[in-house]
């Protein structure tokens, strides 16, 4: 049989998956792009990543025989996309045993796969190996038959570690011969050679050793295997085409923007690039989008906003002056949906957080564009071909115009730019804005002594989680910065106890106030925090007596404040889990404020909710809340709390050992404080829900005795509203209803009686009219309510006097309108409306414009009215030929 080349890229991960899964391996679904509990890697770059805790015999798999299509990115070569090879996004096909089956199987499976299942021929097919690796030649001549010098030796055929440290292994990888006609011709041309012939389709790591930091290495406890093999150059090479930009995986979004831009793909080069970077980019910044990536200006974010300006630039090359990243990201969705189902889920919050930011872009890129194409023409002149430093900077700092697209854009004309210039601005920026935060200086100050305050004595014992009060002794006194022995009122100051019941800002939950005293004086405490890990300050102002290090002081919290904070704090985290329950695990929790007053909950959202959705949530919340489940908190190594399914915060990391807070069925890591159970919080009700940036939403909400207020006046305002309405209130909205209804009819009679005026007093100047030059000539005032209705009275003149000019003004109170109507036989005698409005319009001290035969304008000058409308009539007189 021979290759198939009608197979789809679809359809060819379905044929490895299907077949791995017919030799016992079970099919694992891809793992998010962003790593998981792993703040250290920027993306996932490969199939064996959510293998490494099991390769490393750190945690069970779910099975010793996996298989999958995992969704990578590489983003080492952002720049080159655009050539026909570099893809930043796709897709890894893998196979992986966990201590289970070793070299021949993982052999055999690959060579049966590429010659039974998909018949590639074996003459085209050549494996490498690592020169040390004896047994893998072995088994390459045994299963496949291979002599051994056909078996190419190459020291780059070791695997790993991913990162600095980690698993690693020598592997084997499986090269296609595309023919000579690829080559270089050089007579020692083999795999491994640098030439487009031979193509790195399959990699097999045998992987079984750990390599440490200082790149000493250990044998795993077990040994595994590891391959990838990458699905748009498999789908090359069995479609039997140049590129993976042909392949249908991504042929299929070139051709939709070549339709939309009509830009046949092929027929220049410059387009072509850019239909390319399209392409691939639309495909990364969907599954970036979908997985949680938002821009911003650093990290993941940045790649994210580099991508899609790369993007929205090409676009702009190829003359696409309107929005299109929302048909990339559907064509993409529509194409890869139905495997990776995320996208289809999501496609709503994916194109909006890709037109939000293409929007802002794309102001960004209009106007650094044109900044950009005058300084080159500048440069060209002055014959030039080094951007310098400054202009660079400038480019970035006041106009957000990216430095990465000015180097591009500058290299595709031929020129370069001074980076090192760049750099000293760059850095001259910094040292304003550090100098120009003198509160920083302060501040600074402050953490010199506390961290000696730290060291001295070691951590501050916290004992709020169980009362409001405490006996404690006083460690330090800071004032501006220093430390002291006492103070003396007034006097503000940080005060260090040895334990205290403050709570500590974090978390989202803000910090305690309270009072410490004693019998010499009081402080009063305004704030709570930690600035260093583990100490608790007090901040606040000494209003009696004195305070000395060593006094005893009464701690007091405020208990009401600290129960308010409390029942909001236990109320977030029903409301993280109702939220979960309703839209899904892609719900993450973005940021939370837990005050005394309300809450304020941060999330990304699969969607925008709905006023079902959000009275859905309120009744869940509640009967939770009157379910009364005890809350209890456990301290747990981080594994077995994310064993019981506990809600982290997304890319946090975490101690070793951490703090479950439970209740009902919310389990959530967190430090804060809250209530002995749900039924503390009293009444929970959402005040608002908004969205504060592509896919984030917010919910406010308010507890207890705010909830309690805010219905209460709720319930007042409305009782206001009837007795105005002098109704019940339970009759009110069919009150308004009716008023409303009363009022259009009441504006649309307002509306007709006002034209029956205007007509009336239209008519009545028609017997004004003053010959000028021979011609009918009205110029007047007349009260019209609004410029459309101005509009009618000059139309309708116009039509009652032929061979007229008609100059309307009218005082609108804000403004005077001005309307002027010429008959169009008169146009060709040289009377233009547009250019007498202009005129009256300017008179007016402001200004008016439009057709020959009508146009409008006005000005804010009422002394100048009468002026006016007789320049108006010289007007006519002058110009008349
Ligand atoms: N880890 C290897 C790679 O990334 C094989 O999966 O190429």
């Amino acid at each position: 049989m021979s290759v198939d080349t009608t197979l789809t890229g679809t359809e060819i991960r379905a044929r490895f998956l299907d077949f791995y899964a017919s030799q016992g391996h079970v099919k694992m679904p891809s793992s998010s792009l962003v790593p998981h509990n792993d703040p250290t890697v920027l993306l996932t770059t490969a199939g064996m990543q959510q293998m490494i805790p099991y390769f490393l015999g750190r945690e069970t798999p779910p099975a010793v025989r996996m298989t999958s299509s995992q969704k990578c990115f590489r983003t080492t070569d952002i720049d080159k996309v655009g050539n026909q090879r570099t893809l930043t996004f796709f897709e890894m096909l893998g196979n992986f045993s966990v201590g289970d089956y070793f070299k021949r199987e993982a052999i055999t499976y690959a060579w049966e796969f590429l010659t039974k299942v998909l018949h590639l021929p074996a003459d085209r097919l050549h494996p490498t190996v690592h020169p040390e690796d004896d047994e893998a030649p072995q088994l390459w001549q045994e299963i496949a038959g291979y002599a051994d010098e056909a078996i190419v030796r190459l020291d780059e055929n070791w695997w790993g570690p991913p990162g600095a440290s980690g698993p690693c292994g020598p592997d084997s990888e499986i090269y296609y011969d595309r023919g000579v006609a690829y080559g270089c011709g050089q007579a020692d041309c083999k795999p491994g050679c640098e030439c487009e012939r031979f193509l790195e389709i399959w990699n097999l790591v045998f992987m079984q050793f750990y390599q440490d930091l200082d790149g000493s290495r250990t044998p795993l406890p077990r040994r595994n295997i590891d391959t990838g093999m990458g699905l748009e150059r498999l789908t090359m090479v069995l479609q039997g085409k140049e590129s993976v930009f042909d392949t249908d995986l991504l042929r299929t979004i070139i051709d939709r923007f070549a339709t939309i831009t009509e830009t046949p793909y092929g027929r220049d080069a410059k387009s072509d690039t850019s239909l390319r970077v399209i392409a691939d980019h639309g495909r990364s910044l969907v599954f970036l989008a979908a997985d949680g990536v938002l821009p911003s200006n650093e990290g993941r974010g940045y790649i994210f906003r580099r991508i899609l300006r790369r993007a929205v630039r090409h676009g702009k090359l190829l003359g696409l002056d309107k929005p299109f990243l929302a048909e990339a990201a559907n064509t993409v969705i529509d194409l890869m949906g139905d495997y990776y189902t995320e996208l289809k889920t999501q496609r709503e919050r994916i194109i909006e957080v890709l037109s939000l930011e293409e929007k802002k872009f794309s102001q960004t890129l209009n106007t650094g564009l044109s900044l950009l194409n005058d300084l080159l023409q500048d440069l060209k002149q002055r014959q030039q071909s080094t951007i310098p430093g400054e202009e660079v900077f400038r480019l970035y700092d006041t106009h957000g115009f990216p430095v990465e697209l000015t180097q591009e854009i500058a290299a595709e004309q031929g020129f370069s730019i001074d980076a090192s210039g760049f750099e000293q601005s760059m850095q001259r920026q910094q040292e304003r804005s550090r100098a120009g935060a003198s509160n920083t200086f302060a501040q600074a100050q402050d953490d010199r002594a506390l961290t000696e305050i730290l060291q001295r004595h070691g951590t501050t014992e916290f004992l709020g989680y169980d009362g409001l009060v405490g006996s404690s002794k006083v460690i330090a006194l800071v004032v501006n910065g220093e430390e002291v022995s006492a103070i003396s009122a007034p006097q503000r100051a940080l005060v260090i106890l040895d334990k205290t019941p403050f709570y500590a800002e974090s978390g989202g939950q803000i910090g305690d106030h309270g009072d410490l005293s004693s019998p010499m004086g009081n402080f009063q405490v305004q704030d709570t925090r930690r600035p260093l890990k583990g100490l608790i300050v007090h901040y606040g102002e000494l209003t009696e007596g004195h305070l000395r290090v060593g006094d005893t002081v009464q701690a007091d919290v405020i208990e009401q404040r600290r129960a308010d904070t409390m029942r909001n704090h236990s109320a977030t985290h029903l409301l993280h889990k109702a939220l979960r329950d309703l839209l899904g695990p892609q719900v993450q929790q973005r940021g939370s404020l837990v005050e005394p007053e309300r809450l304020r909950f941060d999330f990304t959202s699969p969607r925008p909710l709905t006023s079902a959705d959000l009275s859905h949530i309120d009744g869940q919340i509640n009967e939770w809340i009157r379910a009364n489940y005890p809350v209890q908190t456990k301290i747990m190594p981080i594994h077995d709390a994310m064993d019981t399914g506990a809600m982290a915060l997304f890319g946090e990391k975490y101690d070793d050992i951490v703090r479950v807070v439970s209740m009902g069925s919310s389990i959530e890591l967190c430090g804060g404080t809250h209530c002995a159970t749900t039924g503390q919080i009293g009444s929970y009700i959402t005040v608002q829900e908004t969205s504060i940036a592509a896919g984030i939403r917010r919910i406010e909400a308010l507890t207890g005795r705010a909830a309690d207020a805010y219905l209460r006046q709720r319930r007042e305002t409305v009782e206001r509203i009837a007795s105005l309405l002098q109704v019940q209130t339970d009759q009110v909205e069919t009150r308004v209803e009716q008023i409303l209804q009363d009022l259009t009819a009441a504006r649309r009679q307002i509306t007709h009686y006002q034209r029956n005026e205007a007509q009336a007093q239209a008519l009545s100047l028609i017997q004004q009219a003053q010959d000028i030059a021979g011609i009918p000539v009205i110029a007047a005032t007349v009260s019209a309510p609004d410029a459309k209705v101005l509009r009618d009275m000059g139309e309708m003149l116009r039509d009652k006097v032929p061979q007229g000019v008609v100059v309307l003004a009218s005082d609108l109170g804000e403004r005077i309108a001005l309307q002027v109507n010429i008959d169009p036989a008169l146009t060709k005698r040289g009377l233009n409306a547009g250019k007498l409005a202009g005129a009256v319009g300017e008179r007016l001290g402001g200004k008016g414009g439009g057709r020959p035969d009508s146009a409008q304008g006005g000005g804010k000058d009422k002394t100048a009215i009468e002026p006016a409308l007789e320049l108006a009539k010289a007007f006519v007189r002058d110009n008349l030929k």
